[in-house]
């Protein structure tokens, strides 16, 4: 089995859903894929150690990552080293609200922690993904939002399965 991690905060629901979709991604890849979601307010860190690959999704906040998600990088522990990383972003504002430099911001945490930034970008076919996953409030509003966090999933899951096996 290869064990994947979805890391997410959430005050309303919109990115807890995101979150249920990147791992049903990740799950329609391979039956070996066992992917656990845990939020940022209670990191599984046992599972966070076994996992391959962890997945990171946060709302924007003030044209950023949420502070709750900032903090979360900020503290967390030697677990994150190594693994590769993936990332979806909650936004408000469409062509504005800041959902890129959120999507940075993460990114940024995660190279200081040693991880490998993955996002497919363009080449993993549509719907392009660029620096992750963006759905603007509920994904379930449209389409494209679903199919983003579903594509992260599956991309995120075929590579992680393509550098570390099952
Ligand atoms: C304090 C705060 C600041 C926010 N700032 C932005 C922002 O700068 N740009 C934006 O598009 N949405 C902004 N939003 C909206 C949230 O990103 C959006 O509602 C998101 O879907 C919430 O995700 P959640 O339901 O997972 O908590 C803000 C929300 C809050 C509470």
């Amino acid at each position: 089995m290869l064990p994947i991690a979805i890391v997410y905060h959430s005050e309303t629901g919109n990115t807890a859903r995101m979150a249920e979709l990147v791992a049903e991604g990740c799950r329609s890849v391979d039956g070996r894929i066992e992917v656990r979601l845990m939020t940022i307010f209670e990191p599984d860190v046992d599972y966070l150690r076994r996992a391959k690959a962890i997945i990171f999704g946060c709302p924007t906040y003030e044209a950023s990552c949420s502070w709750q998600m900032k903090r979360y990088f900020d503290t967390a522990g030697p677990e994150l080293e190594g693994k590769l990383a993936g990332f979806f972003v909650s936004q408000n504002w469409p062509g504005g609200g800041g959902a890129s430099v959120a999507e940075l911001t993460m990114i940024a945490a995660a190279l200081v922690r040693g991880m490998l930034v993955y996002s497919g970008g363009i080449t993993q076919g549509q719907p392009y993904l660029h620096l992750g996953a963006v759905s603007t409030r509920n994904p379930d509003a449209d389409p494209l939002y679903r199919e983003r966090c579903l594509h992260l999933g599956a991309v995120i899951a075929r590579k992680a399965l393509e550098l570390f096996g099952a």
